[in-house]
């Protein structure tokens, strides 16, 4: 199939990712990630992602025309994560990827991170219509979108204001004692865990919330509940049943996101949901979408895991659909922008 070659950078946070799409075929898609760097720190430490970011650079590069069987001189765009993210991280991206245009002369697009996630969802066989929501968790962001057209008009309903859902997953995994990343360890602790047997609380489900923070998301307040929690169990000598904890965190962060999600849809009359992020390998949060979107009559869609974490082929879906609808490619005079707004 035809459309534009693009190759897609991805530095915001610790994946350094280099995709290749022709139209919204993917033709490549390499990650590097330092997550392990980061685990004795218990989360991404900036001033080292950014350094790993520059030593991946190359050989990602270098990896995807490879993984592509393409030549650089085949690739007819550049598109690059400009923001949100780490700072020090996206300008490694944004650096590399200027570099790139101005050596090859080709055009360079500067994309959105968050634009790029709901991007991923081109690369599948059959593509969403619009408009959708869309909710995007990972342990940067958690953000409810309103995409009512991809390359023209997307809406922030809502994010988090205070941790995302996956560093709440980081947080009490440590709270816990599992290792980090947190998230795959609570899933696979909270297995036979009971999701009732502790009631957590649900950050900005309340009437009184849901006027000026109908769509926002709290979990810092859930984080703190569970610590102590833990803490009072461990003061009183009892032993701490790490499945029932495990389990019921789990449902009250999957209550909180799904009921917005689910309400997004609802209030706007938009029966599509599509999910992205690294939150989105949860069991939990994957059977509760499934149920809920059969009960609402909600077309759910979730990308393969490798396009819902942050991953180069989602820039570079999104750089063609730029391209096909007529976009001008960016002035190479942008920087890389750390809270860029959709
Ligand atoms: O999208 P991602 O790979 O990277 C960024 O955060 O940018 O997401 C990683 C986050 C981590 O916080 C991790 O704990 C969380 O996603 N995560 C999960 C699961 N797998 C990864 N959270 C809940 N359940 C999981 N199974
Ligand atoms: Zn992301």
């Amino acid at each position: 199939t035809g459309g534009p070659v693009v190759l897609g950078i991805e530095t915001s946070c610790d994946e350094t990712g280099v995709g290749i799409v022709r139209g919204s075929t993917l033709l490549a898609n390499v990650i590097a990630s330092s997550m392990d760097e980061h685990a004795r720190y218990g989360g991404v430490v900036p001033e080292v992602a950014a350094r790993a970011h520059l030593e991946a650079m190359n050989p990602a590069l270098t990896a995807a025309l490879a993984e592509a069987g393409i030549g650089l001189d085949e690739v007819d765009a550049i598109a690059v994560t400009s923001g949100p993210g780490l700072a020090g991280a996206l300008m490694v991206g944004v650096g590399a990827a200027k570099a790139l245009a101005v050596a090859t002369g080709k055009p360079l697009y500067a994309v959105n991170h968050l634009v790029g996630h709901v991007g991923a969802d081109v690369l599948a066989a059959e593509s969403l219509e619009y408009p959708t929501i869309a909710l995007l968790v990972s342990g940067g962001h958690t953000s409810l979108l309103l995409v009512r057209d991809l390359v023209d008009d997307v809406e922030l309903l809502g994010e988090t204001i205070d941790d995302a859902a996956g560093e709440a997953f980081d947080k009490v995994a440590r709270v816990l004692g599992l290792p980090y990343p947190g998230g795959p360890q609570i899933d696979r602790a909270a297995i036979g865990g009971d999701p009732a047997a502790i009631r957590f609380p649900r950050g900005l489900m309340q009437a009184k919330d849901l006027e000026k923070h109908r769509y926002d998301f709290s979990f810092s307040g859930l984080k703190t509940a569970v610590a102590r929690w833990v803490e009072r169990a461990d003061d009183a000598g009892e032993e701490i049943p790490v499945a029932d904890v495990a389990a019921s965190f789990r449902e009250a962060v999957v209550d909180v996101l799904l009921t917005k999600a689910f309400r997004a849809c609802a209030d706007y009359g938009i029966p599509r949901l599509l999910l992205g992020g690294g939150v989105v390998a949860n069991a939990r949060v994957r059977e509760a979408a499934a149920e809920r979107a059969a009960a609402q009559g909600v077309t759910l869609r979730i990308p393969p895991l490798s396009l819902c974490t942050d991953n180069g082929a989602m820039i570079a879906a999104l750089g063609a659909q730029l391209i096909q609808a007529g976009h001008a490619p960016s002035d190479l005079g942008f920087g890389a922008d750390s809270t860029l707004p959709v």
